[in-house]
């Protein structure tokens, strides 16, 4: 019997653009995601998250439905231009929808954890240039700033930003989410600008609001492994964990990008002046603690074309819908490391989960087994971690529901929730029962091996 302590916060998280629809309703204006939508072929079947699943309109139901899972906290993001639909124009309707939220949450008694950025950046900041430019970070600072007065005495945590890595070089450099870009010095722009906003509004939030709530940062994290001993192989895997994991770990925890890392990126970048004295000090302004999203390891081979000399290889490991590796046993070796090379922080995983192609039968069940094994083996191992001392604080399984998955559309389910889109029912899906179980008895009756 494996049991989790009274202190372990089981969890489920969300983002605003993947799930509230009413893209238009009360004085919202369009993000980069409902510009990159509308553009041909960067959305799989044309789909928008014009309508979602209706979470902005349905939230009270959806609270009804967290309490009935029996989870203590539940994470969610705000949408930057339902609070500033202009610059400098604050829109209280907007805000009022996520004050109704907390307090419906509180009232049901989960914690409400909120990430102030979950990549809907306002377009009105993009035409400005957005996180190419410097300016962004006053702009995020004072969206930061009306969240904080507004909605403090309620939220139980703050996390600043979701997943810099994909914010920036998946956005500007890969192309693959908003807006699109294909560039690496503005990939390695976006993510200096946006993790100068996260230490910035660490820092006002502590020294100028006073907040008394923990804050901190969600880095999306994949322990990267050499396809082959050989010298190139392991060149790759290097360069691949430089640009996925070290590129934002070193400049959060130790304040300095990783030389190696600099070297590489000079080949192509023209100047690294975008980065100004003190700017890695305010980036690495100490936080209460570390958010990690956790969905795979990577496994990696040399290309001499590739921008990091590497590229995917070959992995014979279980895969989910995505066709990414479960991988329990390298997320432990993932956060043993974090402790020795990064930090002493509470460690809570933010996000971690797994989309699988779900049947939805006549009796309203889905029997999502896969889903329902990777969310044991990962419960495993986080017990196993804390058993030898590690600290993992919190556990919150992605998603809620069935949602918006960025590029991939509605077609990647990752819910414990089933959604029928076209209705918006909700049916719980066997995984969500299995949560339910786990959360309510606090342990995991179960014995893998997760060695
Ligand atoms: C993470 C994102 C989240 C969701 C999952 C599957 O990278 O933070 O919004 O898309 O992946």
């Amino acid at each position: 019997m494996l049991k989790f302590d009274d202190e372990f916060i089981f969890g489920t998280a969300t983002s605003s653009f993947q799930i509230e629809g009413a893209t238009y309703r009360d004085g919202r204006t369009p993000s980069i995601w409902d510009e990159f939508c509308k553009k041909p072929g960067k959305v799989r079947n044309g789909d928008t998250g014009d309508v979602a699943c209706e979470h902005y309109i349905r939230y009270e139901e959806d609270i009804e439905l967290i309490k009935e899972l029996g989870v203590n906290s539940y994470r969610f993001s705000i949408a930057w231009p339902r609070i500033f639909p202009e610059q400098g124009v604050f829109n209280e309707a907007g805000m009022a929808f996520y004050r109704n939220l907390v307090i419906g949450l509180v009232d049901a008694g989960i914690k409400p954890v909120a990430t102030l950025y979950h990549w809907d950046l306002p377009m009105w900041a993009y035409e400005k240039g957005g996180w190419l430019n410097r300016e962004s970070v006053v702009w995020f600072l004072e969206y930061a700033q009306k969240c904080f007065e507004e909605l403090d005495s309620y939220v139980d945590s703050w996390i600043t930003h979701n997943e810099p890595w994909c914010a920036s070089f998946l956005s500007y450099h890969l192309g693959v989410h908003a807006p699109g870009h294909r560039n690496i010095e503005e990939g390695l722009k976006a993510a200096h600008y946006i993790l100068l906003s996260h230490g910035k509004v660490v820092e006002y939030y502590k020294n100028q609001f006073h907040g008394q709530k923990p804050i901190g940062i969600t880095l999306n994290l994949a322990p990267v492994y050499s396809a082959s001993e050989s010298f190139e192989d392991q060149l790759a895997a290097n360069n691949k964990d430089g640009y996925t994991n070290r590129w934002f770990l070193d400049a959060i925890f130790k304040g300095t990008y990783p030389a190696d890392m600099v070297n590489l990126f000079s080949k192509q970048v023209h100047s690294f002046s975008f980065i100004e004295k003190d700017d890695l000090e305010v980036i690495s302004i100490p936080c209460d603690f570390f958010g990690i999203n956790y969905y795979a390891r990577e496994l990696v081979e040399f290309d001499s074309l590739s921008p990091t000399l590497s590229t995917e290889a070959y992995s014979n490991y279980p895969k989910t819908g995505m066709g990414w590796d479960v991988s329990p046993k390298e997320f432990k070796e993932l956060i043993y490391r974090l402790r020795k090379e990064y930090t002493e922080l509470p460690i809570y995983i933010t996000e971690n989960g797994a989309a699988y192609d779900d049947v939805l039968l006549d009796d309203g069940r889905v029997h999502d087994a896969e889903r329902t094994k990777y969310l044991e083996e990962h419960l495993q191992a986080i017990h196993e971690l804390n058993e030898d001392g590690q600290r993992v604080a919190g556990y919150y399984l992605w998603s809620l529901f069935d949602n918006f998955e960025w590029a991939f559309g509605y077609e990647k389910r990752f819910g414990i929730m089933y959604v029928d889109f076209n209705t918006q029912k909700r049916y719980w899906k066997d995984s969500a029962r299995r949560y339910q179980e786990i959360v309510s008895k606090r342990e995991l009756s179960m014995q893998i091996s997760v060695k």
